[in-house]
C-alpha cells in the first residue's frame, strides 16, 4: 500500500548542531513532528520575532500554529522537567494541551533514576561520561532491562508500581553506598505533581496514530536529539548517551517501518563541538579554539558547560552520512567563520601505525587529524538572504564539503534566528 513518509532530522556530529532551530523551519512543511528518543539531556534552541526558547522533551513543531507534536516511545521523559517546560511554553502564549500527544510506551525518568545518574558518574571517577545528570542512562538501562516504569502505568496502580521501583533503587544506591538524597523529598513532590500535571494531556498508542497518519498521506518530521557520535551503537562509545540516535532510532522510537522513511536530513555545524568526556580529534586547545566557543557562544543549553570546539571532521562526518543513509546536508552556523583568514578540514586520520585512513577507525583517541586548509571567505554572512550573496571562497568551500560527503547540502544557516536560514 503507498502511503506518506517520515522524513528525519538529526545530528551527526557530538549533538548541538542546531536540529532545533532547522525543525522549526521546517514545519510548516509537516503535518506532525515528533521525537523518537533521548529525553531531558536535549536542549534545542529556537530564536524567531526576538524570543529566544529552548526545549527539552517536547518537539521544535510546537510554534508553528496547529501541527500535532508527538513524543514518541522511544523518548524518555520527566514529569516535573515536562511541566516546568510546558507551563514555560503556556506561559508565553503556546498552549500545548491540544496538540501534543504523548506515547503510553514512552519511559518516565524518576527521580532516583537522576540520583542513579550521579552515583554512576562519582563510581567511574576521572573515566565519567560527563552526564547532563538528568538520569538518561539509567532509565534506558532500566527500560532493556525489562524494569521500567512507562507513562501508560499512571493510569493503573501507578503508586504501587512507583513504590516498588523506588524500593529496587534505593537498594541498588545503598549497594553503591550513596548517602547524598538532599532535596530528594521536594524533587519527589514536584515529580508527582509533574505525573497529575502529565494526566491532563492526551496519551496515545503513538505508533497506530503515526502510522495511520501516514495512511492518510500525511507528512511527518522526526526530530533527532543529541547527533551520531552519541549513538549507543556507533558513537564514541562509552562517551556517548544510551539511546539509538542515528537513523535507525526513529523507526523503533516511533514504531515505524523502514521503508516508510524518506528524506534523512543530516545536520553539521560548519566547525564541530563536543560537550562532556571523550574522545574529539580535531579539538582545538589554542586561541582559535577559543575564538570559535565565543562567536558561536558554544555554551551548554542545559548544563551551561563550556562546549569544547575544534575544526570540522570530514572522516567523521562521512561515517555519519553513512549510517545514517543521509540524503540531504544541513550547514548551521558558517557565519562563526566569517571573520577567519583561514579554515581547516580534517580529511583523513594518521594511525599509530603511520598509515592514512579516511575510515572512521574504532579507536579515535590515539589518531592525528590530517587537514586540508581554505582560504576564509572574510565577509559577514548574517544579512545574506539567498546563494546569489555568497563570496566565491566560502562556495568553495561548500562545494569542497559536497564532493568529499557524497551530499548535497540544502540548507545553510548563517545566524540563530528563525529568518537567517537559507535555503538552496
Ligand atoms: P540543538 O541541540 O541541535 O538543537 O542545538 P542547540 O540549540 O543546543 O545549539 C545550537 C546553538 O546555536 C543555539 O544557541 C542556536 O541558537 C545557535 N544557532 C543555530 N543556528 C545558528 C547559526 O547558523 N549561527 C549562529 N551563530 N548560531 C546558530
Ligand atoms: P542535543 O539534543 C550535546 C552528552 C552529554 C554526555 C553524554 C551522555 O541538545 O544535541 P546523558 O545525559 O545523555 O547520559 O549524557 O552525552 N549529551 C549531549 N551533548 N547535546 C545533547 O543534546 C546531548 N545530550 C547528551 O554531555 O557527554
Ligand atoms: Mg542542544
Amino acid at each position: 500500500m503507498n502511503t506518506g513518509k517520515v522524513d528525519v532530522l538529526l545530528g551527526l556530529q557530538w549533538g548541538d548542531e542546531g536540529k532545533g532551530k532547522v525543525v522549526d523551519v521546517l514545519t510548516p512543511r509537516y503535518d506532525v513532528v515528533a521525537r523518537f528518543q533521548g529525553g531531558p539531556n536535549a536542549g534545542h534552541t529556537l530564536e524567531f520575532e526576538g524570543q529566544k526558547y529552548v526545549l527539552r522533551s517536547i518537539p521544535s513543531g510546537i510554534f508553528q500554529g496547529g501541527k500535532v507534536n508527538i513524543i514518541g516511545n522511544g523518548v524518555v521523559l520527566a514529569p516535573d522537567l515536562f511541566m516546568g517546560e510546558a507551563k514555560d511554553l503556556e506561559k508565553s502564549g503556546h498552549p500545548l494541551k491540544e496538540r501534543l500527544h504523548i506515547s503510553k510506551k514512552a519511559h518516565l525518568i524518576m527521580p532516583t533514576h537522576r540520583i542513579l545518574d550521579r552515583a554512576y558518574e562519582a563510581a567511574k571517577g576521572k573515566d565519567k561520561v560527563g552526564t547532563t545528570g538528568k538520569g538518561i542512562g539509567p532509565t534506558y538501562t532500566d527500560k532493556i532491562s525489562r524494569n521500567g516504569l512507562r507513562v501508560g502505568d499512571i493510569l493503573c496502580d501507578f503508586e504501587n508500581k512507583y513504590a516498588a521501583h523506588k524500593e529496587r533503587h534505593m537498594k541498588m544506591l545503598a549497594a553503591l553506598g550513596w548517602t547524598d538524597f538532599e532535596g530528594f523529598e521536594e524533587t519527589e513532590k514536584l515529580w508527582m505533581e509533574g505525573i497529575d500535571y502529565m494526566k491532563e494531556f492526551k496519551f496515545v498508542d503513538s505508533e497506530i496514530e503515526v502510522n495511520h497518519l501516514l495512511r492518510e498521506n500525511k507528512h511527518i518530521l522526526c526530530e533527532g536529539a543529541q547527533g551520531t557520535m552519541l549513538d549507543v551503537d556507533f558513537g564514541s562509545y562509552p562517551f556517548v548517551t544510551s539511546s539509538n540516535t542515528i537513523c535507525a532510532g526513529a523507526c523503533t522510537g516511533l514504531g515505524i517501518g523502514p521503508n516508510k522513511v524518506g528524506n534523512v536530513y543530516g545536520i553539521m555545524k560548519a566547525y564541530c563541538t563536543r560537550v562532556g568526556s571523550g574522545p574529539f580529534p580535531t579539538e582545538l586547545f589554542d586561541e582559535t579554539g577559543k575564538t570559535i566557543r565565543d562567536l558561536g557562544h558554544e555554551y551548554g543549553a542545559v548544563t551551561g558547560r563550556e562546549r569544547r570546539c575544534g575544526w570540522i571532521d570530514l572522516v567523521q562526518l562521512r561515517y555519519s552520512v553513512m549510517v545514517n543513509g543521509v540524503t540531504e546536508l544541513i550547514m548551521m552556523k558558517s557565519d562563526v567563520l566569517d571573520s577567519f583568514d583561514t579554515i581547516k578540514a580534517c580529511v583523513a586520520y594518521e594511525l599509530p601505525d603511520g598509515s592514512e585512513t579516511k575510515d572512521f577507525p574504532y579507536e579515535i583517541d590515539n589518531i592525528k587529524p590530517i587537514y586540508k586548509e581554505f582560504p576564509g571567505w572574510k565577509k559577514d554572512m548574517t544579512k545574506c538572504k539567498s546563494q546569489d550573496e555568497f563570496p566565491q571562497a566560502f562556495r568553495d568551500y561548500v562545494a569542497f564539503l559536497e564532493d568529499y560527503l557524497e551530499t548535497r547540502i540544502g540548507i545553510i544557516s548563517v545566524g540563530p534566528d528563525r529568518e537567517q536560514t537559507i535555503v538552496l
